[in-house]
């Protein structure tokens, strides 16, 4: 079968104050695989989903989404290119229960008139749907403030599939969760992997990346260290010397 690239970068780059947090990073991310994107804190893991978001503006180099050139992403078109994130410090309503934090991306109204707007049933069974699969239905009347830290990734992680996108960049989506949310989680990929989904997975649990990806790619200092089968990369000597501590 022949690979398809859904995102791609072009000598990306990225400075902050002098530091190159992404160093004229060319990659290519495949339509329908769990790729794995490793690296120490402060390899540009991050900053990388930023650009691919139109989080932060590039200072050169470009981003391309299934082969099509884009010479400006901005955040509020990342949905019409198929794609969502989700953030390593979860961003959601805290003063609006759970299941209204879903209504809302289903919705697509502004925060506001969503609380006070009818919605329909169709709406309520979509939002049952992913609640259930991250297990906060029973939660959905408490406000996001009351949830405990994992609860509020979970719900974090809802929204994003209520989205319904293609493509799913998570950012550190397992950090600080509890092992059977950890469980949660990683059936979650294997499911959006099962239908033909893409997932950018930034994760430091080496046993994780190798359970869930398909494909690696390790960073360092905002360049590609290494990249390819997760199994193969994962065995390669210097990305065990460098990163794996081992
Ligand atoms: N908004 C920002 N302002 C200044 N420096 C930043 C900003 N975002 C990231 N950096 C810097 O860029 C580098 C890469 O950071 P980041 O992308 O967060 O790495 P990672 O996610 O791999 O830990 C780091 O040196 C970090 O301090
Ligand atoms: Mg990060």
């Amino acid at each position: 079968m022949v690979s398809v690239s859904i995102l791609q970068t072009q000598k990306l780059h990225k400075h902050f104050n002098g530091v190159n947090a992404v160093d004229h990073l060319s990659l290519r991310i495949e339509k329908g695989k769990v790729t794995g994107i490793v690296g120490p804190n402060g390899s540009g893991k991050t900053t990388l989903v930023n650009l691919l978001t139109g989080m932060v503006p590039s200072d050169s180099g470009a981003v391309l989404v299934s082969e099509m050139k884009l010479s400006r992403i901005r955040p509020y078109d990342v949905r019409t290119y198929g794609m969502t994130r989700t953030f390593q410090q979860v961003r959601l309503f805290q003063q609006m229960s759970v299941l209204d934090n879903v209504l809302v991306v289903l919705t697509e109204r502004g925060v506001f008139l969503s609380l006070f707007e009818y919605h329909t049933n169709f709406h309520l069974r979509q939002a049952k749907v992913v609640l259930e699969q991250v297990g906060l239905w029973d939660k959905r009347n408490e406000n996001a403030e009351n949830l405990s830290y994992g609860q509020r990734k979970l719900l974090e992680i809802a929204r994003a599939l209520a989205m319904g996108s293609d493509t799913m960049l998570l950012d550190e989506p397992f950090a600080g969760l509890f092992p059977s949310m950890k469980k949660t989680v990683a059936g979650i990929v294997q499911k959006l992997r099962s239908e033909g989904k893409t997932v950018v997975l930034i994760e430091h649990d080496m046993e994780i990346i190798k359970h869930l990806s398909d494909h690696l790619i390790v960073l360092d200092a905002g360049k590609l260290l290494a990249e390819g089968k997760s199994h193969e990369v994962l065995s390669r000597k210097e990305v065990i010397e460098a990163y794996l501590g081992e």
